[in-house]
């Protein structure tokens, strides 16, 4: 969604932030603007891509500071009037925010001798700085007073004319800094500013950051403390498209390399033992009665698949709910029931507003996440790291394998603490685990066969993706990568559920996509391809072993016991990928959608 860069220091200010767009286009966006200290206020903003943005303003201007934003529309459409900065009436306040200003139109009433140009709640910020400016107070000061009069999530930054700081504050709305060598940047993520810095300090809720050539002041609810630094291990390039045509492609390729950075260090195979340096005691997961995942999505995804695990590997009843959808059953005792929220970015606000409501029940939470330092590490009692690395592909791909790992780490750890796992079915698992790279390793070695299958069918009807256990989960994400990546209708279905409805949609032109892997009931699932053959749909199957014989097509999985579903998903991934190329589609950032959904 929204993205905010920033640069104080040395060097040209321009140049920098220009960069840092269009690292954040990424994130989704309809229009962009900057605004750059020349002397004065330079503003220049633009509907659409950064790209046209950028080609309206100089590539230099000597600028000290500047600040920069990518808009997703909530408040008005995407014209270059509502992209932001916004500013006062006299021009000398500008304003990036990321969120929604609730309460903006009580204050736009208050402000009614100034002059507004926007549709936008953010407009109404700048107005009320500038208000307090008039009334004597410094800069900070105005910043202070402004944020305290806003409801709602925000993350805003502020340059005033004349003055040589730049201001941000945040509520429930990301904002990190970096501190470089010879200036101070500042970003709604860091893949802005990756290649200039990694040494960051992460703002929390409350905090009221001032960044000046030479540093940082920050004040956390009022009072100055000092920053944490912490630095990250993402390599500069990590962010980067490293010779592939698209961010999706590469971060598909990305997952062998992925998954063993989630793993490492982690698995001690032969003591059957998954070590997550947890601090939630034993005692607490002996008497664990239920978890509760909250999720969006792909997270939602690895959370169903997460859940067969938990109740399989530690038996524990899991149920897992849409963010949006969460409510607190009274019936639950809330010291035995854990929260877990799953989310690649640690920003989801569905996600971050069920795990709240989980925990004002009473619950103990976790989260299980990408993103050091993201919102949900705050809002939860215990945060595991998925350690991906950073996925700038609005498709999660390497996020959700990286994610149903960590989740069968803590299923497997869960079960030993419970006394519910032997030794050796947990080193099996682990094994398993261990070997899920070489296995997708395998998967992507054979992309030319997926292409020319994906050639074959792309201008089909429709697809539907079928599969049991945990072969279901993965028809669920297989059909959502290919429906946002390519626009052609697909759906997932429990295999089972196909005769209970859908099956009246299947003709010759629904390819049906199947999981026949371990881990996946076979089997069973075999008698539903022959279901759907039976009214002539082509099947594409994924499969460990002896399913094959009925099959359209075949795509042959490794054996990785539990962890095989997640293997055929990575051809599902591709499968959705080549159809999307080979009808052009914007791959990376496809049409709607943002990659962190920071509303409600
Ligand atoms: O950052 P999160 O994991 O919380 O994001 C949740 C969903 O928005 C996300 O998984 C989305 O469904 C994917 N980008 C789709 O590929």
């Amino acid at each position: 969604m929204c993205g905010i860069t920033g640069y104080i220091g040395d060097q040209d200010a321009l140049p920098l932030v220009r960069t840092g767009l269009q690292n954040l286009e990424y994130r989704g966006y309809d229009s962009a603007g900057i605004a750059a200290d020349t002397g004065e206020l330079s503003i220049y903003k633009r509907s659409g891509k950064v790209k046209e943005l950028l080609s309206a303003a100089p590539e230099s201007a000597d600028a000290r500071r500047a600040i920069g934003h990518t808009r997703w529309s909530t408040h008005g459409p995407p014209t270059d009037t509502n992209a932001h900065p916004h500013t006062n009436c006299d021009g000398s306040v500008a304003v990036v925010h990321n969120g929604i200003v609730e309460n903006y139109d009580t204050i736009k009433d208050e402000l009614a001798d100034h002059t507004f140009e926007s549709d936008t709640d953010t407009e109404v910020i700048p107005h009320l700085i500038s208000e307090y400016l008039d009334d004597g107070l410094t800069p900070a000061d105005a910043v202070r007073e402004t944020v305290n009069r806003l409801s709602g999530s925000y993350a805003i930054v502020v340059m005033v004319a004349g003055d040589d700081r730049i201001y941000a504050a945040r509520n429930e709305s990301p904002l990190v800094i970096g501190h470089g060598d010879d200036g101070m940047f500042l970003a709604s993520d860091v893949t802005a500013f990756l290649e200039e810095t990694q040494r960051v300090t992460y703002m929390q809720d409350g905090d009221l950051a001032v960044l000046s050539a030479t540093g940082l002041n920050l004040y956390r609810h009022g009072e100055m403390v000092d920053p944490e630094i912490e630095t990250l291990d993402w390599e500069a390039d990590a962010a980067e498209k490293g010779g592939y045509s698209h961010y999706m492609l590469k971060e598909i390729h990305e997952q062998p390399s992925a998954l063993r950075q989630t793993i490492s260090g982690r698995l001690d195979v032969d003591a059957g033992e998954a070590d997550l340096e947890l601090a939630i005691p034993d005692e607490y997961l002996q008497s664990l009665d239920e978890i509760q995942i909250v999720a969006c999505g792909t997270s939602y995804y690895a959370g169903e698949y997460a859940a067969r695990l938990f109740e399989e590997l530690a038996n524990v009843r899991t149920t897992v709910t849409i963010a949006s959808e969460y409510a607190v059953n009274d019936s639950r005792d809330p010291w035995r029931t854990l929260g877990l929220a799953v989310t690649q970015s640690g920003e989801t606000a569905d996600t971050l507003s069920a795990i709240r409501t989980a925990s004002d029940a009473g619950m103990k939470t976790m989260a299980v996440t990408n993103t050091l330092g993201s919102s949900v590490t705050r809002e939860t009692n215990e945060s595991v790291f998925i350690r991906a690395g950073p996925e700038i592909g609005v498709a999660a791909t390497k996020t959700f394998a990286s994610q149903v790992a960590t989740l069968g780490m803590l299923a497997v750890a869960f079960g030993r603490k419970r006394g519910e796992l032997s030794r050796d079915r947990a080193a099996t698992v682990l094994e398993n685990l261990r070997s899920i790279p070489g296995a997708i390793q395998q998967v992507l070695d054979r992309d030319q066969q997926i292409g020319a299958v994906a050639e074959a069918y792309a201008d089909s009807d429709s697809f539907f993706f079928i599969g049991r256990h945990l072969g279901y989960p993965v028809a669920l994400e297989g059909a959502l990568k290919l429906k946002e990546i390519s626009y052609d209708h697909a759906e997932g279905f429990a295999a089972g559920e196909l005769k209970h409805g859908p099956l009246a949609l299947v003709t010759g032109h629904t390819p049906v996509l199947a999981v026949l892997t371990e881990g996946a009931r076979p089997q069973e699932t075999q008698n539903n391809v022959k279901e759907v053959q039976a009214r002539e749909a082509p099947v594409i199957g994924a499969t460990t072993s002896d399913y094959n014989r009925y099959l359209d097509e075949t795509f042959s999985v490794p054996d990785v016991g539990v962890f095989s579903p997640l293997v055929a998903n990575v051809y599902w991934q591709l499968f959705a990928y080549y159809v999307a190329d080979l009808k052009d589609r914007s791959i990376d950032k496809p049409r709607n959608l943002a990659k962190s959904v920071t509303v409600e």
